[in-house]
């Protein structure tokens, strides 16, 4: 770690867990436990619904926006500050490590804060937060004022493709770094799940944290079993430790 020269940080639901914000696939407390991602995460799911489906996305946005960074966000903006160069990947649609700090932040799957239109992509500041004491609720999206379309939240659905720009740099800097920490992630949502793969093929080291244990694909992969809040800073005290 301290002879690295270029970092990626890789994360997942899990970085954002400790924050208040609930994965997706852990279980009972998963999203994806209480919800069926058919009815919710799609282009068809939003045609079909589009009420459930904003309702739902302004729920998460005003969760988030109530909830604050934890250790490990800010343990990762600390680490930027210190090593030569580090590129911030992320599958979450938090907001979570700019607010701890982290200058730039690669999203591979959206953001809950950039709704824009269905039809004519126009990006539209997102409304006033939900109050979430009502818990989720059909909400009707609002209406493009340029072409009528309909708002849809600034997430990537499954069957979408990932942002051109963010995947690529991403990959780059996968196949280029020297060390990569995979934080919060079970991966196995592709393409962002090749991620680390792409990386240890490279050459690079790979450093899981995770409560769960993963599959470990090469002897160039280790495995820090916990939660991330806990292991991250400690991890950042050793490397910038003199
Ligand atoms: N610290 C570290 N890891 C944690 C913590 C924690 N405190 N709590 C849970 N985890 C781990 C879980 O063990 C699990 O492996 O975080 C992982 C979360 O996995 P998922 O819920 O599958 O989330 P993620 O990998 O980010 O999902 C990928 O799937 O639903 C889509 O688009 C959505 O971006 C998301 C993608």
């Amino acid at each position: 770690m301290r002879s690295a020269q270029h970092w990626v940080v890789f994360t997942g639901a899990g970085v954002s867990a400790e924050s208040g914000i609930p994965t997706f696939r852990d279980a009972l407390t998963g999203l994806w436990s209480n919800f069926d991602p058919e009815d919710l995460a799609t282009t068809e799911a939003f045609l079909r619904d589009p009420d459930l489906v904003w309702g739902w996305y302004e729920w998460r946005r005003a969760k988030v926006l109530k909830v604050a960074p934890n250790p490990a966000h800010q343990a990762i903006a600390e680490l930027a500050r210190h090593v030569p160069r580090l590129t911030l990947i992320t599958q979450n649609v938090d907001d979570l490590h700019e607010r701890a700090g982290s200058p730039s932040v690669l999203h591979l799957h959206g953001s809950l804060h950039h709704p824009r239109c269905m039809r004519c992509a126009k990006a539209l500041d997102p409304p006033q937060p939900l109050d979430t004491s009502q818990g989720e609720q059909l909400l009707a999206p609002p209406v493009c004022v340029d072409c009528g379309g309909l708002i849809r939240p600034g997430v990537v659905w499954f069957g979408e493709m990932l942002p051109e720009q963010a995947l690529t740099q991403a990959f780059e800097a996968a196949a280029q770094c020297d060390l990569l920490l995979s934080v919060g992630t079970s991966g196995v949502v592709y393409p962002a799940a090749q991620i680390p793969q792409l990386a240890a093929r490279s050459g690079a080291w790979v450093i899981h944290i995770n409560p769960q244990n993963l599959a470990l694909g090469s002897e160039r992969e280790f495995q820090l079993t916990g939660a991330a809040g806990a292991l991250l800073p400690l991890l950042v005290q050793q490397v910038l430790a003199d």
